[in-house]
Protein backbone atom coordinates (compact mmCIF):
# COMPACT_ATOMS: atom_id res chain seq x y z
CA UNK A 1 0.00 0.00 0.00
CA UNK A 2 1.46 3.85 -0.64
CA UNK A 3 2.20 6.14 1.15
CA UNK A 4 -1.22 8.17 0.27
CA UNK A 5 -3.22 5.06 1.93
CA UNK A 6 -5.02 5.16 -1.98
CA UNK A 7 -2.46 3.79 -4.01
CA UNK A 8 -2.42 -0.07 -4.54
CA UNK A 9 -5.89 -0.39 -2.93
CA UNK A 10 -8.59 -2.38 -4.95
CA UNK A 11 -11.70 -0.13 -5.29
CA UNK A 12 -15.09 -1.11 -6.81
CA UNK A 13 -17.28 1.97 -8.05
CA UNK A 14 -21.26 1.27 -8.35
CA UNK A 15 -22.34 3.76 -11.33
CA UNK A 16 -19.12 4.75 -12.90
CA UNK A 17 -20.28 5.18 -16.16
CA UNK A 18 -20.92 8.90 -15.53
CA UNK A 19 -20.94 11.69 -12.73
CA UNK A 20 -20.00 11.40 -9.53
CA UNK A 21 -18.29 8.00 -9.70
CA UNK A 22 -16.36 8.10 -13.02
CA UNK A 23 -14.94 11.37 -11.48
CA UNK A 24 -13.92 9.43 -8.19
CA UNK A 25 -12.05 6.10 -10.82
CA UNK A 26 -10.21 8.95 -12.32
CA UNK A 27 -9.02 10.46 -9.56
CA UNK A 28 -8.23 7.46 -7.86
CA UNK A 29 -6.63 5.65 -10.93
CA UNK A 30 -4.08 8.84 -11.18
CA UNK A 31 -3.26 8.07 -7.41
CA UNK A 32 -2.55 4.25 -8.24
CA UNK A 33 -5.69 2.33 -7.05
CA UNK A 34 -7.18 -0.46 -9.11
CA UNK A 35 -10.35 0.12 -10.53
CA UNK A 36 -13.32 -2.04 -11.14
CA UNK A 37 -16.18 0.02 -12.56
CA UNK A 38 -19.70 -0.91 -12.53
CA UNK A 39 -22.79 0.09 -14.38
CA UNK A 40 -25.31 -0.88 -17.31
CA UNK A 41 -24.13 1.27 -19.87
CA UNK A 42 -20.89 -1.12 -21.00
CA UNK A 43 -19.72 1.05 -23.74
CA UNK A 44 -19.39 4.02 -21.55
CA UNK A 45 -17.49 2.09 -18.73
CA UNK A 46 -15.17 0.16 -21.32
CA UNK A 47 -13.75 3.98 -22.77
CA UNK A 48 -13.30 4.55 -19.23
CA UNK A 49 -11.54 1.50 -18.41
CA UNK A 50 -9.29 1.90 -21.81
CA UNK A 51 -8.24 5.43 -20.93
CA UNK A 52 -7.49 4.67 -17.25
CA UNK A 53 -5.02 1.78 -18.74
CA UNK A 54 -3.57 3.61 -21.46
CA UNK A 55 -2.43 6.07 -18.67
CA UNK A 56 -0.73 3.40 -17.23
CA UNK A 57 -4.06 2.67 -14.46
CA UNK A 58 -5.69 -0.62 -13.34
CA UNK A 59 -8.94 -0.91 -14.83
CA UNK A 60 -11.63 -3.24 -15.08
CA UNK A 61 -14.99 -2.68 -16.63
CA UNK A 62 -18.55 -5.15 -16.10
CA UNK A 63 -21.95 -4.30 -16.78
CA UNK A 64 -23.45 -4.21 -13.70
CA UNK A 65 -27.46 -3.79 -12.78
CA UNK A 66 -27.38 -3.44 -9.34
CA UNK A 67 -30.86 -4.13 -8.97
CA UNK A 68 -29.95 -7.78 -9.32
CA UNK A 69 -28.13 -8.86 -6.68
CA UNK A 70 -26.30 -11.82 -8.12
CA UNK A 71 -24.75 -9.15 -11.18
CA UNK A 72 -23.39 -7.00 -7.95
CA UNK A 73 -22.09 -10.35 -6.77
CA UNK A 74 -20.31 -10.89 -9.71
CA UNK A 75 -18.69 -7.39 -9.83
CA UNK A 76 -17.18 -7.51 -6.44
CA UNK A 77 -16.45 -11.56 -6.73
CA UNK A 78 -14.50 -10.44 -10.70
CA UNK A 79 -12.64 -7.14 -8.81
CA UNK A 80 -11.18 -9.89 -5.74
CA UNK A 81 -10.73 -12.76 -8.61
CA UNK A 82 -8.51 -10.32 -10.89
CA UNK A 83 -6.95 -8.38 -7.84
CA UNK A 84 -6.57 -10.78 -4.82
CA UNK A 85 -8.83 -8.36 -2.83
CA UNK A 86 -11.40 -5.74 -2.46
CA UNK A 87 -10.79 -3.02 -0.50
CA UNK A 88 -13.32 0.06 -1.37
CA UNK A 89 -17.01 -0.86 -1.81
CA UNK A 90 -18.27 2.50 -3.55
CA UNK A 91 -21.84 2.38 -3.31
CA UNK A 92 -22.64 5.42 -5.92
CA UNK A 93 -25.52 4.28 -8.40
CA UNK A 94 -28.56 6.09 -8.27
CA UNK A 95 -31.42 7.91 -10.08
CA UNK A 96 -33.32 10.98 -8.70
CA UNK A 97 -36.14 10.89 -10.47
CA UNK A 98 -38.33 13.55 -8.64
CA UNK A 99 -41.96 14.31 -8.58
CA UNK A 100 -44.78 15.21 -6.57
CA UNK A 101 -46.82 12.41 -4.33
CA UNK A 102 -49.83 13.08 -6.03
CA UNK A 103 -48.61 12.28 -9.99
CA UNK A 104 -48.46 9.00 -8.58
CA UNK A 105 -45.40 7.70 -10.23
CA UNK A 106 -45.30 4.45 -8.98
CA UNK A 107 -42.97 2.74 -11.09
CA UNK A 108 -40.31 5.45 -10.62
CA UNK A 109 -40.34 5.10 -6.55
CA UNK A 110 -40.08 1.30 -7.09
CA UNK A 111 -36.87 1.76 -8.92
CA UNK A 112 -35.58 4.51 -6.60
CA UNK A 113 -36.63 1.87 -3.95
CA UNK A 114 -34.79 -0.74 -6.23
CA UNK A 115 -31.61 1.06 -6.73
CA UNK A 116 -30.72 3.77 -4.40
CA UNK A 117 -32.16 1.72 -1.36
CA UNK A 118 -31.34 -2.15 -2.35
CA UNK A 119 -28.89 -1.47 -4.61
CA UNK A 120 -26.88 -0.44 -1.99
CA UNK A 121 -27.80 -3.43 0.11
CA UNK A 122 -26.85 -5.82 -2.74
CA UNK A 123 -23.34 -4.19 -2.46
CA UNK A 124 -23.02 -4.60 0.96
CA UNK A 125 -23.93 -8.38 0.63
CA UNK A 126 -21.69 -8.87 -2.21
CA UNK A 127 -18.37 -6.81 -0.81
CA UNK A 128 -18.93 -7.93 2.89
CA UNK A 129 -17.67 -11.76 3.39
CA UNK A 130 -14.43 -10.91 1.43
CA UNK A 131 -13.91 -7.91 4.05
CA UNK A 132 -14.76 -10.40 6.79
CA UNK A 133 -12.35 -12.62 5.52
CA UNK A 134 -9.99 -10.62 5.02
CA UNK A 135 -10.38 -8.16 8.53
CA UNK A 136 -10.63 -4.69 6.66
CA UNK A 137 -12.29 -3.38 4.43
CA UNK A 138 -14.33 0.15 3.62
CA UNK A 139 -17.82 1.33 2.52
CA UNK A 140 -18.15 4.12 0.91
CA UNK A 141 -21.91 4.45 0.57
CA UNK A 142 -23.63 7.80 -1.78
CA UNK A 143 -26.62 9.77 -0.32
CA UNK A 144 -27.48 13.16 -0.50
CA UNK A 145 -28.21 16.58 1.05
CA UNK A 146 -31.69 15.38 0.88
CA UNK A 147 -30.53 12.13 2.91
CA UNK A 148 -30.58 15.23 5.69
CA UNK A 149 -33.76 17.19 4.26
CA UNK A 150 -36.77 16.80 2.57
CA UNK A 151 -38.84 18.99 0.45
CA UNK A 152 -42.02 18.96 -1.67
CA UNK A 153 -41.29 16.52 -4.77
CA UNK A 154 -38.72 15.01 -3.25
CA UNK A 155 -39.83 12.70 -0.98
CA UNK A 156 -39.46 9.16 -2.01
CA UNK A 157 -35.33 9.92 -2.94
CA UNK A 158 -35.29 11.93 0.54
CA UNK A 159 -36.49 8.72 1.38
CA UNK A 160 -34.08 6.41 0.00
CA UNK A 161 -30.89 8.75 0.72
CA UNK A 162 -31.98 9.00 4.42
CA UNK A 163 -32.36 5.06 4.07
CA UNK A 164 -28.61 4.93 2.84
CA UNK A 165 -27.38 7.07 5.87
CA UNK A 166 -29.22 4.44 8.49
CA UNK A 167 -28.09 1.15 6.78
CA UNK A 168 -24.60 3.01 6.91
CA UNK A 169 -24.93 3.94 10.38
CA UNK A 170 -26.14 0.07 11.16
CA UNK A 171 -23.32 -1.47 9.27
CA UNK A 172 -20.45 1.07 10.88
CA UNK A 173 -21.62 -0.45 13.86
CA UNK A 174 -21.57 -3.91 12.95
CA UNK A 175 -18.78 -4.38 11.13
CA UNK A 176 -16.50 -3.41 14.55
CA UNK A 177 -15.22 -6.82 14.78
CA UNK A 178 -13.67 -7.14 11.11
CA UNK A 179 -11.53 -3.73 11.05
CA UNK A 180 -14.02 -2.61 8.43
CA UNK A 181 -14.57 1.46 7.86
CA UNK A 182 -18.02 2.99 6.88
CA UNK A 183 -17.96 6.29 5.49
CA UNK A 184 -21.26 8.43 4.17
CA UNK A 185 -20.62 10.78 1.27
CA UNK A 186 -24.01 13.62 1.15
CA UNK A 187 -23.18 15.75 -1.75
CA UNK A 188 -25.45 18.72 -2.18
CA UNK A 189 -25.75 20.19 -5.90
CA UNK A 190 -22.83 18.25 -8.32
CA UNK A 191 -22.77 18.63 -12.27
CA UNK A 192 -23.70 15.07 -13.43
CA UNK A 193 -26.31 13.73 -15.12
CA UNK A 194 -28.49 13.31 -12.41
CA UNK A 195 -31.05 15.97 -13.03
CA UNK A 196 -31.90 14.01 -16.46
CA UNK A 197 -33.46 11.26 -14.72
CA UNK A 198 -36.54 13.46 -14.00
CA UNK A 199 -39.33 13.05 -15.76
CA UNK A 200 -42.36 15.75 -14.71
CA UNK A 201 -41.63 18.28 -17.05
CA UNK A 202 -41.84 21.33 -14.73
CA UNK A 203 -39.92 19.70 -11.87
CA UNK A 204 -37.14 18.76 -14.53
CA UNK A 205 -37.29 22.51 -15.90
CA UNK A 206 -36.72 23.89 -12.27
CA UNK A 207 -33.86 21.35 -11.15
CA UNK A 208 -31.84 22.49 -14.77
CA UNK A 209 -32.00 25.66 -13.66
CA UNK A 210 -31.12 24.79 -10.12
CA UNK A 211 -28.12 23.14 -11.65
CA UNK A 212 -26.80 25.09 -14.00
CA UNK A 213 -26.88 28.21 -11.41
CA UNK A 214 -25.03 26.60 -8.65
CA UNK A 215 -23.98 23.17 -9.33
CA UNK A 216 -20.09 22.42 -8.52
CA UNK A 217 -17.65 20.08 -10.03
CA UNK A 218 -17.92 16.29 -9.55
CA UNK A 219 -14.30 16.71 -8.74
CA UNK A 220 -15.97 17.63 -5.54
CA UNK A 221 -16.80 13.97 -4.77
CA UNK A 222 -13.77 12.76 -6.26
CA UNK A 223 -11.70 14.98 -3.33
CA UNK A 224 -14.22 13.89 -0.56
CA UNK A 225 -13.93 10.08 -1.55
CA UNK A 226 -9.79 10.27 -1.50
CA UNK A 227 -9.89 12.57 1.96
CA UNK A 228 -11.81 9.00 3.86
CA UNK A 229 -9.69 6.48 1.84
CA UNK A 230 -6.26 8.23 2.93
CA UNK A 231 -7.12 8.37 6.60
CA UNK A 232 -4.64 5.88 8.46
CA UNK A 233 -5.96 2.46 8.97
CA UNK A 234 -7.31 4.09 12.65
CA UNK A 235 -9.25 6.67 11.45
CA UNK A 236 -13.19 6.16 10.33
CA UNK A 237 -14.30 8.93 8.61
CA UNK A 238 -17.76 8.64 8.58
CA UNK A 239 -19.52 11.06 7.27
CA UNK A 240 -19.18 13.79 4.64
CA UNK A 241 -22.02 16.71 3.73
CA UNK A 242 -21.18 19.34 1.85
CA UNK A 243 -22.71 21.78 -0.80
CA UNK A 244 -22.46 24.22 -2.96
CA UNK A 245 -21.32 27.42 -1.13
CA UNK A 246 -24.04 29.08 -2.90
CA UNK A 247 -26.59 26.08 -1.93
CA UNK A 248 -29.12 27.40 0.39
CA UNK A 249 -31.29 24.19 0.65
N1 LIG B 1 -25.22 15.07 -8.70
C1 LIG B 1 -25.73 15.45 -7.55
O1 LIG B 1 -26.08 16.64 -7.37
C2 LIG B 1 -25.89 14.48 -6.41
C3 LIG B 1 -26.15 14.99 -5.14
C4 LIG B 1 -26.33 14.09 -4.09
C5 LIG B 1 -26.25 12.74 -4.31
N2 LIG B 1 -25.99 12.26 -5.55
C6 LIG B 1 -25.94 10.81 -5.74
O2 LIG B 1 -24.75 10.48 -6.41
C7 LIG B 1 -24.89 9.21 -7.04
C8 LIG B 1 -24.34 9.29 -8.45
O3 LIG B 1 -25.13 10.13 -9.23
P1 LIG B 1 -24.54 11.20 -10.26
O4 LIG B 1 -24.86 12.53 -9.72
O5 LIG B 1 -23.15 10.87 -10.61
O6 LIG B 1 -25.54 10.98 -11.50
P2 LIG B 1 -25.34 10.29 -12.92
O7 LIG B 1 -24.32 11.03 -13.71
O8 LIG B 1 -26.71 10.15 -13.48
O9 LIG B 1 -24.76 8.87 -12.55
C9 LIG B 1 -25.55 7.85 -12.03
C10 LIG B 1 -24.81 6.54 -12.19
O10 LIG B 1 -25.62 5.49 -11.64
C11 LIG B 1 -25.67 4.44 -12.59
N3 LIG B 1 -26.88 3.65 -12.47
C12 LIG B 1 -28.18 4.05 -12.52
N4 LIG B 1 -29.00 3.00 -12.43
C13 LIG B 1 -28.21 1.89 -12.33
C14 LIG B 1 -28.44 0.51 -12.21
N5 LIG B 1 -29.68 0.01 -12.19
N6 LIG B 1 -27.39 -0.32 -12.14
C15 LIG B 1 -26.13 0.16 -12.16
N7 LIG B 1 -25.83 1.45 -12.27
C16 LIG B 1 -26.87 2.31 -12.35
C17 LIG B 1 -25.55 5.12 -13.94
O11 LIG B 1 -25.01 4.21 -14.89
P3 LIG B 1 -25.84 3.44 -16.05
O12 LIG B 1 -26.96 4.35 -16.46
O13 LIG B 1 -24.79 3.24 -17.10
O14 LIG B 1 -26.28 2.18 -15.42
C18 LIG B 1 -24.54 6.21 -13.64
O15 LIG B 1 -23.24 5.72 -13.76
C19 LIG B 1 -26.38 8.87 -6.96
O16 LIG B 1 -26.58 7.94 -5.92
C20 LIG B 1 -27.02 10.21 -6.60
O17 LIG B 1 -28.22 10.04 -5.94
C21 LIG B 1 -25.80 13.11 -6.60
Amino acid sequence: MGNNNIEGKVVVITGASSGLGEAAARHLSAHGASLVLGARRADRLQSLARELTERGGRALAIETDVTHCDQVKRLVDMAVQTFQRIDVMINNAGLMPQSLLERLKIDEWDRMIDVNIKGVLYGVAAALPHMQSQKSGHFINVSSVAGHKVRPGGTVYSATKHAVRVISEGLRQEVKPYNIRTTVISPGAVDTELPNTITDPVVAENMRKFYDDIAISPDSFAQAVAFAMSQPPDVDINEILYRPTRQEF
